[in-house]
């Protein structure tokens, strides 16, 4: 598979009935949305079509609907928003395929755009059923695939669909997205450094393999790193250990060591007794973390270690928090290395973070501008950093020359 596909520049859309699979995934409470940052990602795509005199039709999917439309699930918030961001007005249909749909995509005239229903109150959709994604393509003359962060799902209508609608061309987010995550995997400026964190090492193991074949330096914060530090034998207290991965992870320490990757793994935690911030929380080196106590950060010692490590680094890619992020008293790790990622990038390093609690710890440090690229891509970036083939992406048309 190539990453360099055909774009929204390499067509004429004027006048033209164009299809646009954006990922709309985002969290809604009380009928509204409560960040945009997905919206606000794909309106360079939307905004360039109509100004191109386009009749644009948007889809995408919001949360995992089961059994049917429901009302929670419903993108009619998201046209409310993008209405605000656009600052025209966006036409909704109730249902994503149907004479709703089809009337309201026969309604529009050029520089109008329309937003489906949601594509998942549909199981078919998920099916990657030929018949609906038949249906959808009926709805267009061309398709354009923005959704990046639904790049990893081979669904209807993002792999379905390019079986009956050609030209089936990427936005201009899903390009910047390949643009970026390919170029630090496979260009790296060096020292590259990986900086991976997260609840559990058996969600990671791909990645971290894969990554062992390109890095110079891996960092581990997360709970995970717990299950390494029972490999080397060390105490763990009452912290969150995949004890069937134990020997996993002592095959990923041989393996870092025999490629000569350096695998730095955190020397204090905050301690606490209970995971919800229902207890204190104490930094602690991890020879002296108590029989009753758990991990849920890495120390400040660690912090300072990870700082260090990264002074040089040329090139970062970041996936996964550093403790129980959404306690506030155990965010203090992931804060801190998200500062020290954007000092990194201030002395010109690449900084990409990919995974959504990552990316939402830099947002909440008001960090943002100070990255090379926030991914919007949760799942997909990091299938992405496997070296795994995404669907969506596969599904496109090769650039010319790709
Ligand atoms: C995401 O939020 O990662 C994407 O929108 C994909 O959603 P899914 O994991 O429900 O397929």
């Amino acid at each position: 598979m190539s990453d360099r596909k055909r774009s929204v520049k390499d067509i004429e859309p004027a006048g033209k009935h164009i299809l646009v699979r954006v990922d709309f995934n985002v969290p809604v409470k009380d009928g509204a949305v409560t960040d945009d940052t997905r919206i606000v990602a794909a309106i360079p795509t939307i905004r360039y079509l109509l100004q191109k005199g386009a009749r644009v039709i948007l889809m995408s999917h919001l949360g995992r609907p089961k059994g049917g439309p429901d009302a929670k699930n419903s993108l009619a918030p998201v046209a409310a928003r993008l209405e605000r961001l656009l600052r025209q007005p966006v036409a909704f249909a109730a249902d994503c395929v149907g004479s709703q749909a089809e009337g309201a995509a026969r309604g529009l005239q050029d520089g109008q755009v329309l937003l489906l229903e949601n594509l998942r109150f549909h199981p078919e959709e998920e099916a990657n059923d030929a018949g609906f994604a038949g249906r959808l393509a009926a709805l267009g003359e061309l398709y354009v695939n923005d959704a990046f962060g639904t790049a990893h799902r081979a669904h209807a209508s993002t792999e379905g669909i390019t079986r009956f609608l050609r030209p089936a061309v990427a936005g201009f987010l899903m390009q910047k997205e390949l643009d970026y995550l390919g170029r630090a995997l496979d260009r790296p400026a060096r020292p590259f450094v990986a900086v991976l964190g997260g609840a559990k090492i058996s969600g990671k193991i791909d990645v971290i393999t894969a990554l062992l074949g390109k890095v110079d330096r891996l960092l581990v914060g997360g709970a995970m790193m717990f299950t390494f530090l029972r490999a080397q034998g060390k105490a763990t207290g009452r912290s969150l250990v995949e004890e069937d991965r134990v020997d996993m992870a002592r095959s990923l320490l041989e393996q870092a060591a025999a490629r000569q990757v350096e695998l730095v793994l955190p020397v204090d935690c905050v301690a606490a007794t209970a995971a919800d911030g229902s207890a204190p929380g104490h930094a602690v080196p991890l020879d002296r973390l108590g029989p009753d106590e758990m991990g849920v950060d890495i120390g400040p010692g660690t912090v300072d270690l990870f700082a260090a490590r990264l002074r040089d680094a040329k090139t970062v890619v970041w996936n996964g928090p550093m403790g129980i992020f959404e306690v506030a008293a155990f965010a203090a790790g992931t804060l801190g290395v998200a500062r020290a990622l954007a000092e990194a990038g201030g002395r010109g390093c690449v900084t990409v973070v990919g995974g959504g609690d990552s990316v939402a710890a830099v947002q909440q440090a008001g960090l943002g501008e100070k990255f090379t690229h926030l991914s919007t891509g949760g799942g997909a970036s990091l299938e992405f950093l496997e070296g795994k083939v995404l669907p969506g992406v596969a599904a496109l048309d090769d650039a010319e020359g790709a």
